[in-house]
């Protein structure tokens, strides 16, 4: 399909690599992705080529924050556990100290990665009673902590890792990232931790994350991303009952996938005319 165009609009499970730019050809002026995430793309291989690459930032800040959200009460109040309960005629008579979850009042969240999405997440848990958020990334981001407002700290991980009740990962998957949460880190969370990642699944080391849930050292875990995804039905990651999975669905709003696909769209119209990209990749 690739061979002689002018433009390839794709998704992110599509593999941007030398392979397919070479089967394309030299007339390709534009990649884009109907994503805001672009590990699936080789941008040293477009930028050799000179192939613009255009992205769908802002659009699905809102319906990704929520879903972090989502899958952070869904973890932290045992919903799976309670769902089945009742699939499973499980459920007896009112009981004081049945499934009992853990809530956000006075809590230390941690955001890994304080870009849109760890900004909207921050604000929408703070209405949650938080008492503060730690942060770690690259660097400090004042204009961000001032869009959250309260007590907001950029601390390195370790300490994020240690002192945090709740932790999401909002970051971008490259090679820093990459594994980032592998055993050793799961191990110096705090035994009732809430953990969530609705950025990438390649951020967390699989492996390392069952072998922590299998010893008892995480309270819930929510997962909007896995590796591979889909995630085969057998895998032991669904086993856990205080390990929610979602089939990555992070920005699955009507709203908010129109929205990706029209600038989608206008990346590869503006690419494909030999315009300034309205959302390149490096904005
Ligand atoms: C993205 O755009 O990168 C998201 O993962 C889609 O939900």
């Amino acid at each position: 399909m690739a061979k002689g165009v002018d433009g390839i609009l794709c998704l992110l499970t599509d593999k941007i690599d030398n392979e397919l730019l070479d089967a394309a050809g030299p007339q390709l002026k534009v990649v884009s992705t109907m994503s805001v995430g672009y590990d699936h793309v080789d941008v040293r291989a477009l930028e050799a080529r000179k192939v613009k690459l255009g992205i769908t930032p802002g659009v699905l800040t809102d319906a990704t924050a929520d879903t972090t959200v989502l899958l952070a009460l869904a973890a932290a109040r045992r919903l799976r556990e309670g769902v089945d309960a009742v699939i499973q005629g499980k459920w007896g008579t009112w009981s004081p100290t049945w499934l009992l979850g853990s809530q956000f009042t006075d809590k230390t969240v941690g955001i890994v990665g304080l870009g849109r999405i760890g900004v909207a997440v921050a604000q929408r848990l703070k209405a949650f009673g938080v008492s503060r958020f730690l942060y770690q990334g690259n660097r400090r981001k004042e204009a961000s902590e001032a869009l959250i407002g309260g007590p907001v700290e950029f601390a390195d991980m370790d300490r994020l890792l240690r002192e945090s009740d709740v932790i999401c990962v909002c970051c971008a998957l490259n090679d820093k990232t990459k594994n980032m949460f592998n055993y050793e880190a799961f191990s110096k969370m705090k035994k009732s931790v809430v953990f969530v990642n609705t950025a990438r699944g390649g951020i967390v080391d699989q492996e390392g994350l069952i072998r922590a849930l299998k010893e008892g050292k995480l309270g819930s875990v929510g997962l909007d991303v896995t590796v591979p995804e889909p995630l085969p039905t057998d895998s032991e990651l669904l086993q856990f009952p205080n390990c929610i999975v979602l089939p990555h669905i992070g920005s699955g709003t009507l709203e908010t996938r129109t929205a990706m696909s029209e600038i989608a769209i206008e990346n590869a119209l503006a690419g494909i005319h030999e315009a300034a990209l309205p959302h390149p990749h490096d904005e």
